[in-house]
């Protein structure tokens, strides 16, 4: 029988420590929330991406949101702010290069939504890392069993699905693939936990809970406003007013990025066969033009500013 004594948890195959340090590959709006709260939780980390502009747009970002959550926890003791937002940023390193993040206890990869980047990213991870590693795709709706069929820690393999914004948001759904092990799962859900999170168990399923429920929601607004039912504004209005959202659903299609949209909506119709995931072609024009929403300063609506957050 498998057992959790202290923080280290014991099978008759493999020891694994609780999680302490965490790489996050992939620097973009997923990426810097996750490093963000694991850094607020005393981890240290390591956000790895292939472009070096992103990861100076991450680390300030981390570090505007820091002061934030510094300025509400500490209020007026400015000096323990500060020193919040140091200790924070002090544990949170970069690199362009994958090997410089692959001794830790955990790697979570928060990339582009294309399953062959991801594959060849985990097969390499896979051959990189330390035996005890844990790694973890924060894929939106990809098959994590797909996304780790040529890894050799299928054991030691799982989905960690973010939020976004993740410094606020405080669900994380941790996904058991097909060979998962106890000892993983658990790991996974105590570090969830002591990030912060509430955990939520899903299996590998086409869009896990939220993603399943919220993507024929989000389907249809765009298709409403592409037929010009209604204006974006009055469709966003109606949905916070009438509904209780926090933002409507376009506001949040152009927030959590249109290029995710387009490619959630493609899994999920080959997964699932709705036509409710058809592709919707407003998003496909958009994207086409480069207007993926607020990271890229356009989508359904036009920001002043290119946000990271
Ligand atoms: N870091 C730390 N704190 C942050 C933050 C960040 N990045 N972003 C916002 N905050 C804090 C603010 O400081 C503020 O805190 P207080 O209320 O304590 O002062 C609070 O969060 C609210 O922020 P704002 O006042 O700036 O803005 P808001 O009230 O309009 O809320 C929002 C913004 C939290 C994003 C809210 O609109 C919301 O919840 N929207 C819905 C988001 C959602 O549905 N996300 C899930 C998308 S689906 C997904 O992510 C899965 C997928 O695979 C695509
Ligand atoms: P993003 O486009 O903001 O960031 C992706 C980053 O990955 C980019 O900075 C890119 O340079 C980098 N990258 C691409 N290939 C790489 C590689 N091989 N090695 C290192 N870096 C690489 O995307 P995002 O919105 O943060 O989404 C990332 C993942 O998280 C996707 O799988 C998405 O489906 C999932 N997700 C997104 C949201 C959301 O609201 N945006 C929510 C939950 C999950």
């Amino acid at each position: 029988m498998n057992k959790l004594i202290g923080v280290r948890y014991f099978s008759n195959s493999m020891v694994l420590n609780a999680i302490k340090s965490v790489t996050v590959v992939g620097g973009g709006l997923m990426g810097n929330g996750i490093a963000q709260v694991a850094a607020q939780a005393g981890q240290n980390v390591t956000i790895v991406d292939l472009n070096p502009d992103i990861l100076a747009k991450s680390t300030k970002s981390i570090e505007n949101n820091l002061k934030r959550v510094a300025k509400k926890t500490y209020k007026d003791d400015v000096a323990k702010a500060e020193s919040f937002v140091k200790d924070c940023l002090e544990r949170v390193k970069v690199s362009t290069k994958v090997e410089d993040g692959v001794n830790v206890d955990l790697i979570i990869e928060a990339i582009v939504e294309k399953l062959d980047v991801k594959q060849e990213l985990f097969n390499k991870l896979d051959k990189l890392a330390p035996e005890h590693t844990i790694l973890a795709t924060n894929t939106s709706s990809i098959s994590i069993n797909e996304i780790g069929a040529g890894i050799n820690r299928k054991d030691r393999y799982g989905g960690l699905h973010f939020f976004n914004p993740v410094p606020v948001m405080r669900l994380l759904e941790v996904i058991k693939g097909d060979h998962i092990s106890e000892e993983t799962y658990q790991a996974m859900m105590e570090w969830g936990k002591s990030i912060g999170k509430t955990c939520i168990t899903c299996k590998d399923t086409p869009g896990f809970v939220v993603n399943r429920l919220l993507g024929p929601y989000s389907a249809e607004a765009l298709r409403m406003y592409e037929r010009g039912d209604a204006s974006a504004k009055d469709i966003d209005t109606a949905m916070k007013l009438g509904a209780g959202f926090p933002m409507g659903p376009l506001e949040l299609a152009d927030f959590t990025g249109l290029d995710n949209k387009k490619a959630i909506l493609a899994v999920m119709l080959s997964k699932t066969g709705n036509p409710v995931f058809e592709p919707v072609a407003l998003v496909d024009r958009l994207v086409s033009e480069g207007k993926y929403g607020r990271k890229s300063g356009e989508g359904i609506y036009k920001y002043e500013q290119n946000k990271n957050n």
